[in-house]
């Protein structure tokens, strides 16, 4: 157990750092065993104090100012910082340190992986580099030589523009990197390595030629073609979009297999996770192709919204990182289909950041404090405050919007910034007060919106409420700011009134309208606002909407309602599924006018973490296994309801031609594997057989894979691993999928017999988060298994992981943040299961997660 409880942060503690540090020249001598770091900072007072240097795990050989080495007594260390009392107001420091990038196994700092060597800074991962104010708001200009082994480091990579190159002694070479736009120590980075480069050009609308490479492993290149081509759409659309322009002559990638996030927007060369960036069609499915545009989009913009424009303090991360969320969710819509693109954020919205919303774990979107700045990169941050962004945008309306956007890019270039100077922007930019829409900052907690409907002697009335529920930070909560978009149709679902939007500012407000006849009402479309809706509708009204609603979002919405409420009646009462909604399901699935893209969406049920916290909502104690046996009951009366037509619409859907990752292509591929799926529970896997015998890309050959696991299919894993063991991105879905679809009483097993697989690595997160996520997100039913297995079993890989990668260990321990829902047997062994990873936990990280899910 930690015996000594680290100190938390506090947004309202911070003080400017006393000094500026204008350059630095960091010199590498690179090597896996034994790195030195030279560094020379040219320092200026600017305030009171000491200075004081961040480090951790360094081993200091020299210090000196302006070329005198400092005696013993002149500086004090400790655990984590190095300081000298006294300094001249201008200086020169210089420090040799050294660290050893192959023991580091926290993937923070400087460390190997898959033989080559690579750095994560954000957020406080340069101060296992070197001595620095490991903050963002001290930026610096980096010029940087590297010196490493010629035959094993050949490519030497580092932030900015390539400068000189040349020979050293004894086979090795150096190479100095320089970039001119000052930055904080967390967008750092350096990459060292034989790779193989896949390269591409980009031309500015300003004419400058930019030089564009992706670094992948030996072997690799040709699975870069598609990240490249989201790279150069993304380039194209900042100009278009924000008036973006690139700012350095080189755009660096590179490919690491060990990374404890997707990706990381270091200053011209981000460092990604191999996973988001190697696709083909053999080996990646849609989703991988859809979410490597996303993050090559979401990596790209921050180079403005991050970069260019950066944060004060950790406590201001939404500043960029809901910003650049926004950036890249519009991307895609602007990419793909809009409507399925605003209906996956949702459901991705909902499943992670309602959750933790929730629950234990929720916070404001700026938080007030923390104890691990890395334990605060959570859904609440990037999700929700993209959404906070998107309801800015609605409020003040594009116009404004735009105008305030450029006004920021203006005033703040090369600044590091807060919520207060971005909401000023828009103050100024629109005239408009933002003092209540700040509240969405500070208060935690999902909204929840009643609306109640009367229609009497022609007047439509809506009486509006809103609710704020109370959070760990605090139990009052002010009215907040809700934009709020409905629109009325009539019963035979022509539209009345097109979509308005009211902001919703008071706890309760009325709003009334002289109609002819009693409409239904479209509330919540787009779901501008992320709140929870409570709204009785008749399932009439709601199958009108689902039949005939002008917005995309709310039409699928009201199938959501209908299927949720069906599913909620069966685990509570047992009831059995009527054929109004099962024939509305069907005519949707049969619609061959509709985008197979949503009706894929509108046939998939609520999932089965949903459908707990909703229950929990609801005061019902959810209860896994029923929830588990409801859903296939749903899916089983779903294919009776469509029979016959199952062959036929997988025929409907059949895409011609070769494999495009296109979305309307991906859309009939979803399609298709949703009709399988339901298919399979009526034959057996008969018609899944012949579809993983046939497939000709990896998003077939994975919707069938997962359909033969769940019928039971003796062979198809052990022919699975025979054609595809030599790839390490393939064999993370075979993982993965044994996991999440095995039965749920089988699912533990399965988690300790692939953790005793040969290619099992718990130090590789995708590999463990293949295993592990499997079981906790994969397959809720195995993992809440009444007996506690699948909780001991997280337990224990999670404090032994805790002992090497404490972000990782403290990342994957949300799976216990809905330990309060549940009954008293599961929740005793939850907290039996949390009480020992507060006694065992060996990080700050892991040790703060689990306090605060205990609290
Ligand atoms: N800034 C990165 C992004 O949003 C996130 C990130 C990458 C990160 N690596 C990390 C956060 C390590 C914490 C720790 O794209
Ligand atoms: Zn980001």
């Amino acid at each position: 157990m930690r015996t000594d409880t680290a100190p938390a942060f506090r947004l309202e503690d911070y003080r400017p750092f006393p000094f500026a540090i204008e350059t630095v020249r960091l010199r590498f001598v690179l090597d896996a065993a034994s790195t030195l770091v030279a560094a020379a900072m040219t320092v200026r007072r600017t305030g009171d104090g000491p200075l004081v240097l961040d480090g951790e795990a360094l081993d200091l050989e020299t210090i000196a100012i302006d070329g005198n080495e400092l005696a013993i007594g002149a500086y004090t260390q400790s655990d984590t910082t190095l300081s000298i009392d006294s300094v001249p107001d201008a200086f020169t420091l210089t420090t040799r340190v050294r660290i050893s990038p192959e023991k580091n196994t926290a993937l923070s700092g400087l460390y190997v992986s898959g033989g080559r060597l690579c750095t994560q800074c954000e957020a406080a991962g340069f101060r296992r580099i070197t001595y620095w104010p490991d903050r963002p708001d001290v930026m610096s200009r980096f010029s940087v030589r590297l010196e490493a082994d010629k035959s094993r480091y050949p490519i030497l990579l580092s932030n900015g523009t390539p400068g000189e190159t040349g020979e050293l002694e004894a086979g090795r070479h150096f190479a100095e990197w320089d970039d001119p736009h000052p930055k904080p120590s967390y967008l750092f980075a350096l990459c060292a390595g034989d790779y193989d480069v896949y390269q591409d050009t980009f031309t500015t609308r300003s004419g400058q030629s930019i030089g564009l490479a992706i670094h992948v492993d030996k072997g690799d290149a040709d699975r870069a073609a598609y990240a490249m081509d989201a790279l150069k759409r993304s380039m194209r659309w900042d100009e278009d979009v924000f008036g973006r322009e690139y700012d350095l002559g080189v755009f660096n990638i590179v490919a690491v297999r060990d990374f404890n996030f997707g990706a990381m927007e270091n200053k011209g060369l981000n460092i990604f996770n191999s996973a988001y960036v190697l696709a083909d069609e053999a080996t990646a499915t849609d989703m991988d192709f859809e979410a490597i545009e996303s993050i090559v989009a979401h990596e790209y913009f921050h180079n403005w919204t991050g970069n260019r424009i950066t944060c004060r303090d950790w406590f201001q991360l939404c500043l960029k990182e809901g910003l650049t969320v926004f950036r890249d969710q519009s991307f895609m819509a602007d990419m793909r289909s809009a409507a399925v693109q605003r209906i996956g954020d949702v459901l991705a919205l909902r499943a992670r950041q309602f959750r933790e919303d929730a629950g234990p774990l929720a916070h404001p979107v700026r938080p007030e404090s923390f104890v691990e700045i890395n334990n605060f990169y959570t859904a609440t941050v990037y999700e929700k405050g993209a959404e906070v962004i998107g309801m800015l945008r609605t409020l003040v309306g594009p116009e404004g919007y735009d105008t305030g956007v450029q006004l920021y890019f203006d005033r703040h270039d090369g600044q590091a910034c807060t919520i207060e100077d971005w909401l000023a922007c828009f103050e100024e930019a629109c005239e408009t007060d933002l003092s209540q829409f700040k509240l969405w900052y500070q208060q935690a907690g999902t909204p929840v919106v009643t609306v109640e409907t009367s229609f009497n002697d022609g007047v439509y009335r809506l009486d509006l409420k809103q609710e704020v529920p109370p959070t760990p930070d605090r139990a009052e909560k002010a009215a907040m700011v809700l934009p709020l978009a409905f629109g009325l149709l009539d019963t035979d679902g022509h539209e009345m009134l097109p979509t308005q939007v009211h902001a919703l500012t008071d706890t309760a407000e009325t709003l009334t309208f002289d109609l002819g006849a009693e409409p239904v009402l479209s509330m919540l479309r787009g779901f501008y606002a992320p709140v929870i809706l409570r709204l009785d509708q008749t399932d009439r009204d709601r199958l009108t909407l689902l039949a005939h609603d002008t917005d995309p979002f709310a039409r699928w919405e009201a199938g959501r309602a209908l299927a949720k409420d069906r599913l909620m009646r069966a685990v509570t009462d047992g009831r059995d599924f009527d054929t109004g909604w099962l024939d509305a399901v069907a005519t949707l699935a049969r619609d061959e006018t509709a985008d197979p893209a949503f009706r894929a969406l509108a046939l998939a049920l609520p999932s089965e973490d949903d459908l707990a916290g909703s229950l929990h909502v609801a005061n019902v104690v959810p209860d896994p296994d029923a929830i588990y046996a409801v859903r296939r009951r749903a899916q089983l009366a779903m294919a009776e309801r469509l029979g016959d037509d199952l062959a036929r619409l997988r025929g409907a859907c059949a895409v011609p031609g070769p494999y495009d990752p296109k979305a309307e292509d991906a859309g009939k591929r979803s399609f298709g594997a949703a009709i399988l799926r339901l298919g399979t529970l009526l034959d057996g896997g008969a018609a899944a057989r012949a579809a993983y015998d046939r497939a000709d890309n990896m998003t077939d050959r994975m919707a069938a894979f997962t359909c033969l696991l769940e019928s039971g299919d003796p062979d198809v894993a052990a022919q699975f691993e025979d054609q595809w063991r030599h790839d390490r991105l393939v064999m993370d879905k075979w993982f993965m999928a044994q996991v999440a679809h095995a039965a749920p009483r089988e699912a533990v097993d399965t988690v300790e017999r692939l953790m005793a697989h040969a290619d099992f690595d718990a130090a590789n997160p995708n590999r463990f988060r293949s295993v592990i996520g499997g079981l906790t997100a994969g397959n809720p039913a195995g993992f809440h298994d009444a007996s506690g297995r699948g909780y001991d079993l997280l337990a224990r890989v999670l404090l032994e992981l805790d002992r090497s990668n404490p972000q990782t260990a403290a990342r994957m321990s949300t799976a216990f943040e809905t330990w309060r829902r549940y009954d008293a047997d599961r929740q005793d062994l939850m907290r039996g299961a949390l009480d020992r990873m507060a006694q065992g936990a060996a990080s700050r990280d892991l040790t703060e997660m689990v306090a605060r899910m205990l609290a």
